[in-house]
């Protein structure tokens, strides 16, 4: 496997921890603390956060997918749906957790860019009071989205109040919330107000694996901590998932280490574009880059690289590639993969027209 001073641009869960998260860790190492989130260290990060995202409440769990399970577990009963991009984590990568967990639907719309909008969402309101039919309920949107594409906060509040207008609760999966601050230049609290519930990701952005439920909306307050504790997302240890969220919200750390993961795609973006036969796929405005490239040259790079292969034409000729940057990837890192593929694209393009002219 090729990594770039130990790169591999295959996802930002591929980086380490921010020395300042390792950090924060050890310093809370030192003596006893309550345990499950009693202790007052615990209390006041999650204050701390729910301040800057101007939540009601706010849970801290190990893991997305638990955040999102969590989140869900506030809003839907049984024989209710979520309506969510067909692109969706929730979707596609969760093995089926809010389903097997929650009981609840999925209801899955395809999108272009990986965003829903209020004519999307409308294509799934249906059979509404029919006992016969999972009844929608929630409207599940990623800020930022799987497809590395962010919602304007004009396009979230349109969904939020078209949402509500259709009687669905909103809940934002924020794994890569930072990075979609980041992007739009806002607040945390300027997007969190677009949801009822919210995720904040923590470990995408440097942490060593924490995330945080948040809840926006008066009413749904209600028997958070019993879910959370049903759905084993209750750390014993909390202080130390405190330590962490503390540490990314010292000095704005989330918001520094979104913006140098960002930045370091689209320097990736701008290279990719002079480069003949790879096309980039979507709007880069995280920290993804998604690359269209032929047949061969996709097998060529994943020969060397572990990027996701995120999807195929249906004739097999082409394969879009997802490469990552993160809160730590350096320029020189991005010029030297950008090059990487510009070379693997020159050879491959060589040898085709070799096989042509016979
Ligand atoms: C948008 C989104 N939500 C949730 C998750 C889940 O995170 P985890 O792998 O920690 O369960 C991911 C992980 O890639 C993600 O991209």
């Amino acid at each position: 496997m090729a990594t770039i001073s130990g790169r591999t641009f295959g996802s930002d869960n591929h980086a380490g921890v921010d020395p300042a998260v390792l950090a924060a860790l050890g310093a809370a190492n030192s003596g006893d603390a309550v345990a499950y989130g009693e202790d007052d260290a615990s209390k006041a990060a999650v204050a701390r956060l729910c301040a800057a995202a101007g939540a009601r409440e706010g849970y801290l769990v190990f893991n997305g997918t638990g955040a999102n399970v969590l989140a869900l577990s506030l809003l839907v009963r049984p024989y209710e749906a979520v309506i969510c991009a067909e692109s969706s984590h929730l979707n596609v990568d969760e093995c089926g957790a809010p389903e097997r967990v929650l009981g609840c639907k999925l209801l899955a719309v395809p999108t272009p860019d990986g965003k829903l909008t209020p004519d999307l969402v409308a294509t799934r309101l249906t059979g509404l009071g029919d006992e016969h039919r999972a009844q929608p309920r929630v409207l599940q949107i990623a800020q930022a989205t799987e497809l590395g594409t962010c919602y304007s906060l004009t396009e979230l509040g349109q969904l939020r109040d078209f949402g509500h207008e259709h009687g669905l609760l909103i809940y934002l999966d924020g794994a890569r919330i930072a990075n979609a601050a980041a992007h739009l230049g806002c607040s945390l609290s300027a997007i969190a107000a677009c949801a009822d519930v919210l995720s904040f990701g923590g470990t995408k952005n440097g942490a060593l694996g924490v995330e945080a439920v948040l809840v926006m909306a008066g009413g749904l307050t209600a028997g958070g901590k019993y879910h959370r504790k049903q759905v084993m997302q209750l750390a014993s240890k909390m202080r130390f998932l405190a330590a962490q969220i503390d540490a990314l919200l010292d000095e704005d750390r989330w918001l520094a280490n979104a913006r140098a993961a960002n930045a370091r795609a689209s320097q990736l973006a701008a290279a990719l574009a002079v480069v003949p036969d790879v096309r980039v796929a979507y709007p880069v405005q995280a920290n993804g880059v998604f690359t269209d490239v032929s047949r061969d040259l996709a097998c060529r790079l994943l020969q060397e690289w572990p990027a996701q292969v995120w999807s195929e034409a249906p004739d097999g000729r082409r394969a879009v590639l997802r490469w990552m940057t993160a809160f730590d990837t350096a320029e020189e890192d991005v010029a030297e993969v950008a090059a990487a593929i510009s070379e693997a694209a020159a050879r491959t393009s060589a040898e085709a027209a070799a096989v042509q002219s016979g």
